[in-house]
């Protein structure tokens, strides 16, 4: 018998950050029969990496709140994005040594598909987002042209939806400016250099002065530290801007609605500055007035909504791009699975100074 071990979803989180051992447990006790766990029609797959993202955390509020996405079950195994190897298969199109990303248990070995945690989707509002439909897929990784680690960075979710809404939304053009909110996150890293690689003046914010310059490495004109500097005497200085990326929502969002071009195109990612605070304490918008009075485009948007019309685009390009040294990405590796439910947390808390998307190493090829 070989060690399973696991991450386990223990208790809803309120406002504020999740505990380790309170929130998410580590579980060193399953134990797996590699060679003779039934398969049912399904594969067997030892797990190489986990992606901590910021959806996971949503995805850990109390299940009765309405959200974009799917919440998880107290008392079952998390999930999450991550990559794959397959070790046996009874599943026709499946092979041994395939590589495969998506959502996944986040443990050892897994039975694929993982069915016993599946949430009743029928209990959500419509609209919300079954995360864990986004089953495992094939992956390709041609002459080993870039690490497997870039899964979970700029070939994973984040490059993903910096490609989607950079092509659904913001549709930049040369001499246009756009400001990018966290601009030193996983999405943040890919949105500037796709700006830039389409000649935009590029203003972009993060919140420390290692970050400001890992964002500079990546071309943006007017990296600044939003600690340091307000998001509104900068973009006064450097706007007004054409688009804005906001991966942060409240002060920045504020700002660049103050500082928009008329008519701008406001691509709404994600709300970092919120996310761990409660609502009575949340940020209340000033400016809101603003988008009608200035006619802008803001568009609140998930990855899923533009996957029909760019997944196949993005599968083409970006795979180029990274081997022509055209689009770079920094990853932040975190070994072992027993430290993953940490990484979830650092990634999560702005102060964790660290550059990079973090990647759990759970296992070597
Ligand atoms: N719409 C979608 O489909 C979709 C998909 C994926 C991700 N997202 C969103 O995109 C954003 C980036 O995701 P990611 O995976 O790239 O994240 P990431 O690499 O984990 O980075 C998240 C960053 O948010 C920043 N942050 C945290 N608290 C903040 C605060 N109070 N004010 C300002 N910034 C704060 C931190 O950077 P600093 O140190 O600079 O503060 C942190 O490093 C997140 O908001 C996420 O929810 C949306």
């Amino acid at each position: 018998m070989t060690s399973n071990p696991r991450l386990i979803f223990k208790k809803c989180v309120g406002g504020g950050l999740p505990v380790v051992g309170e929130h998410i447990k580590f579980d060193n006790t399953p134990k797996i029969d590699l060679d003779n766990v039934p398969l049912k029609g399904g594969f067997l797959s030892k797990t190489l990496l986990l992606s901590p993202e910021p959806s996971m955390r949503e995805r850990m509020r109390d299940p009765s709140l309405p959200s974009y996405t799917t919440a998880y079950n107290v008392g079952e195994i998390i999930t999450g994005f991550g990559l794959v190897v397959v070790l046996r298969s009874e599943r026709e199109g499946v092979k041994v040594g395939d590589y495969m990303y998506g959502i996944t248990t986040w443990e050892a070995y897994t039975v694929q598909p993982y069915v016993e945690g599946r949430v009743d989707v029928t209990k959500y509002p419509p609209g919300t987002f079954d995360m864990d439909s986004l089953a495992l897929q094939p992956v390709p990784n041609p002459n080993g042209m870039y690490p497997l680690s870039h899964y979970a960075s700029i070939l994973g979710t984040p490059g993903l939806t910096g490609y989607v809404g950079f092509q659904g939304i913001i549709q930049g053009k040369e001499g246009e400016t756009i400001f990018v909110s966290s601009g030193a996150s996983g999405v943040g890293n890919m949105v500037i250099q796709l700006a830039k690689s389409k000649g935009m003046k590029v203003i972009a914010s993060a919140g420390s002065d290692i970050k400001v310059e890992y964002m500079r490495s990546l071309g943006a004109d007017v990296p600044f530290n939003y600690k340091k500097e307000s998001y509104d005497s900068v973009l006064a200085k450097n706007g007004p801007i054409h688009a804005f990326w906001d991966n942060v929502g409240a002060e920045a969002l504020d700002a660049a609605l103050a500082h928009a071009r008329n008519y701008a195109r406001f691509a709404i990612c994600g709300t970092a500055a919120t996310d761990n605070v409660p609502n009575e304490e949340r940020y209340r918008l000033k400016n809101a007035h603003l988008i009608m009075k200035k006619c802008i485009k803001l568009y609140g948007f998930i990855v899923p909504d533009f996957l029909p019309q760019f997944m196949g685009q993005f599968l083409q390009e970006v795979p180029t791009m990274i081997g022509q040294g055209k689009l770079k990405s920094k990853e932040l590796l975190v070994e072992g699975i027993e430290n993953a439910a940490q990484a979830i947390v650092d990634m999560l808390n702005s102060g964790h100074d660290v550059i990079g998307k973090p990647v759990v190493i759970v296992a070597k090829e």
